[in-house]
């Protein structure tokens, strides 16, 4: 969370092949086209052959700015936690 938003940051990579989910907001899902991979909103498998969840790429906040690339302590406890 980001001030009063919610973001997920991830790669938006199928962890099964390497296809790229949609977004499907009516089942707040991303699904994968390729072999019917179902991710939730945090971008983990919920379905199907992808076996694992998409990968977070490093983040950190500051303030109400999200920056890329670099490893905050918001990025360090999600990984510390996978
Ligand atoms: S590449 Fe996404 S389910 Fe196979």
């Amino acid at each position: 969370m980001v001030g009063n938003a919610d973001y997920t940051v991830i790669i938006g990579l199928c962890t099964h092949l390497g296809c790229i989910p949609s977004w499907a907001p009516s089942t707040m899902q991303f699904k994968c086209a390729c072999h019917g991979g179902e991710f939730d909103a945090s971008g983990v498998n919920t379905f199907g052959p992808p076996p694992r969840p998409m990968d977070i790429p490093p983040f950190k906040i500051e303030g109400t700015k999200l920056v890329l690339g670099e490893e905050g302590p918001e990025y360090k406890k999600l990984v510390a936690k996978a």
